[in-house]
């Protein structure tokens, strides 16, 4: 199958991004409380991580909790943590054994100092893997993360040590969050909902989008290639004219 995807002649994208949306609505259709939705999205989390490995993707990028999930009840933010904690528990040694680097992104300042601390150290202990860079955004939203770029090179120019002129496109992406990732090619949102909701604003200037109908806790690799195959039948131009 992973050869299917990847032939010969293809570019495959060298950064996919995920929002991973319609868990509530899985576990509302099967009269379950949302929390089950939450617990089978981490099964779709670890089938389509291990799928991405396979067919040899080097980003991958998933949307796990926006900086306005903050809003949700107290309940199910409490819930969804929980759930993230027993994600990094069970899986940071799986994902170092598989060759994965995982990063995390947004405002981790918000999270109990656990789960910070276990951030920080499967970060540490994945730093050098290089088979797949598999970045989480958690308490992230894109806004935020422009604002606190333009703050820090704005504080760079009071202290007379950057010129205002030499900031430019690379200089302001280098100081984002994803600073030495690149630009996601690919954005699959799951749940049939058609919105970006405040993720990588910046980054998906010529993204790809892919909507699908799927809710996030049946995705499965299938669905991943299915959008793979439908980034090869789009004409990325970039503004210019089409080499097709
Ligand atoms: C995605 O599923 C998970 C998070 C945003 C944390 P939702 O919880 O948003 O599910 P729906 O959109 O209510 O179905
Ligand atoms: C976006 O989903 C955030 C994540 C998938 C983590 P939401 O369910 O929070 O988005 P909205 O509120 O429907 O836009
Ligand atoms: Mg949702």
């Amino acid at each position: 199958m992973a050869e299917a995807i990847a032939r010969p002649g293809r570019t495959m994208p060298r950064h996919v991004a995920i929002i991973m949306d319609g868990n509530g609505r899985w576990a509302k259709s099967r009269s379950l409380p949302r929390t089950a939705g939450h617990r089978k999205g981490v099964e779709a989390v670890r089938d389509v991580v291990k799928a991405a490995r396979e067919l040899g993707l080097p980003y991958l990028t998933l949307f796990g909790f926006s900086a306005e999930n903050w809003r949700r009840p107290e309940t199910e933010i409490f819930d969804l943590m929980h759930l993230l904690r027993f994600y990094l528990r069970s899986e940071i040694a799986e994902l170092h054994r598989a060759g994965i680097r995982l990063r995390v992104v947004g405002d981790r300042t918000r999270l109990a100092a656990d789960i910070q601390a276990m951030i920080g150290n499967a970060e540490e202990m994945t730093r050098a893997n290089a088979e797949l860079k598999l970045t989480i955004a958690l308490s992230y939203g894109g806004r935020q993360e422009i604002v606190i770029a333009a703050r820090r090179l704005a504080e760079e120019v009071a202290a007379g040590r950057l010129a205002p002129e030499a900031i430019d496109e690379a200089l302001f992406a280098r100081n984002l969050l994803t600073g030495d990732i690149p630009d996601p090619d690919l954005l699959i949102r799951t749940s049939g909902e058609k919105r970006i909701s405040n993720f990588m604003l910046w980054q998906c200037a010529y993204t790809e989008f892919v909507f699908t109908d799927i809710l996030w806790p049946d995705f499965t690799r299938r669905e991943l290639e299915n959008a793979i195959e439908e980034f090869h039948r789009r004409d990325r131009r970039f503004g210019a004219v089409s080499s097709r």
